[in-house]
């Protein structure tokens, strides 16, 4: 394909951290144009995050903005903000994850930008939406997964409330808000009117947990979760429990151990018991006399007991390494997986091969890591490339909205702009 399918889609972006960063990042892998718009002293703070080398922007920084420009400018000048409101009136779409409130005290809010560009999709997400109670709150990650139901409901029954490594409230608020923004791009050629669309993280992270707002409803319904670990001997209270590792649909699943697991913290498993497949598991088990037998032909029968059951299949894996247990199951239909540790994913063969990990050249720090689009497509193929330095592109950003070379210098000087030499 010569042009992607995002070409001449003109993003301003006004995002931080990861959630913000993440939509706009894929915005670029299809095509836009997406021009990163950020603060003179030191810009996003992720470029300076958790650094692995001295003075090189952080990997935090760079795994999140590739493919884009950047302009570095301060915004809160009335020369920076000239600039911007040019910028604006040019563009198809503006996101910005900043702190509740930022936008409107720096005279940008969403009122003034639709009447400088009706056109103009604004995009926002915030931690908590504009009728909850906690709407002025600023919000990271992990405090937007236990406000969306994702910390009470995952980990043990005996631990504490438990945040998941996958970003559910940054990256995946995110995707939630590229959604709505491709949306009312498409809503936009039917009615040539922008909008703004805005993702709180908590409604994102709840999107993700609607099984548990199910089992929520089922509990109140008939005080127990059959699939939970807790039935049928273990005491329900009137909220959902966590419920370990165990399948949060009707399918039974467990971690479980394969060979080396003594010293080896990533030597598991996930095991499914397919109800449809359970002749078949049964026989790659070894187990044909469980195929018939009362006590384990139905998933009713089998749940009182289910955890002696994964007991005698972690005795058939115990001399099976992770891949070759899976290797044999696969030939059954089970469902199943090893557990892979991100050494294993960083040198997988086969996600390199696919673009879901990509090896890509920064000017400052040479090669590096990072993820590529999860996404394939038959028409074409992203390419992922670089994040930029700091005020990169300001200078041609300053060019091409028609400031003199003598403009651009003075704009320098008085540190509106700042220019990574
Ligand atoms: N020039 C001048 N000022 C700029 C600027 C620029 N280019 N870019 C940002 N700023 C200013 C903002 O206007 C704001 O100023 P103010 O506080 O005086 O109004 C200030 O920098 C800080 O902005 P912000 O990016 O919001 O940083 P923060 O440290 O206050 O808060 C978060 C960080 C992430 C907690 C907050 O932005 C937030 O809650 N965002 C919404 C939810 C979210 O996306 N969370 C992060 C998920 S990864």
């Amino acid at each position: 394909m010569s042009q992607l399918p995002l070409t001449g889609i003109k993003v301003i972006d006004f995002t931080g951290v990861q959630a913000g960063p993440a939509c706009t990042q894929m915005m670029a892998w299809f095509g836009a144009d997406v021009l990163k718009v950020e603060r003179v002293n030191g810009g996003d703070v992720t470029r300076h995050q958790l650094r692995d080398i001295p003075d090189v922007d952080a990997l935090y920084f760079t795994m999140l903005n590739s493919n884009k420009r950047s302009l570095a400018i301060d915004t809160k000048t009335p020369e920076g903000e000239e600039i911007m409101e040019k910028l604006i009136q040019d563009a198809d779409v503006l996101v910005e994850n900043m702190a509740p409130g930022a936008l409107d005290r720096m005279g940008l809010g969403w009122e003034h930008l639709h009447k400088l560009n009706p056109r103009l999709i604004f995009g926002s997400v915030k931690g908590f939406n504009d009728d909850s109670p906690w709407s002025d709150l600023k919000v990271y990650e992990n405090v937007a997964q236990c406000a969306g139901g994702a910390a009470s409901t995952t980990g043990f029954w005996d631990g504490p409330p438990t945040v998941s490594a996958a970003a559910l409230g940054d990256s995946n608020s995110g995707m939630h808000l590229l959604i709505g923004i491709l949306t009312a791009l498409l809503d936009r050629e039917r009615t040539g009117r922008g909008q703004r669309v805005s993702v709180s993280m908590q409604d994102a992270v709840l999107n993700l947990c609607r099984v548990k707002l199910r089992d929520q409803q089922r509990l109140e319904r008939v005080g127990y979760l059959e699939e939970y670990p807790q039935y049928p001997n273990g005491t329900f209270t009137d909220v959902v429990p966590r419920g370990g590792n165990a399948g949060g649909g009707g399918q039974p699943g467990w971690v479980l151990k394969c060979k080396g697991w003594e010293e080896d913290p990533n030597a598991y498993i996930y095991f499914t018991i397919q109800e449809q497949d359970w002749g078949p598991t049964c026989q790659a088990l070894g187990k044909p006399e469980w195929i018939d037998d009362p006590a384990y032909s139905t998933a009713q029968a089998r749940q009182p007991h289910i955890f002696d059951i994964f007991a005698e299949i972690e005795r058939w894996l115990a001399d099976k390494t992770k891949y070759e247990a899976v290797d044999i199951l696969r030939e059954y239909g089970v469902p199943c997986a090893p557990v892979l540790s991100m050494k294993e994913i960083a040198y997988d063969p086969a996600l390199r091969s696919s673009g879901s990990v990509v090896e890509v050249e920064h000017k400052e720090r040479g090669t590096y890591l990072t993820v590529g689009s999860p996404i394939k497509f038959t028409g074409f193929t992203p390419t992922i490339t670089g994040s930029p330095l700091l005020g990169e592109h300001t200078d041609e950003v300053l060019a091409s909205l028609r400031y003199s070379e003598e403009e651009i210098t003075a704009l320098h000087e008085k540190k509106v702009v700042v220019s990574h030499d």
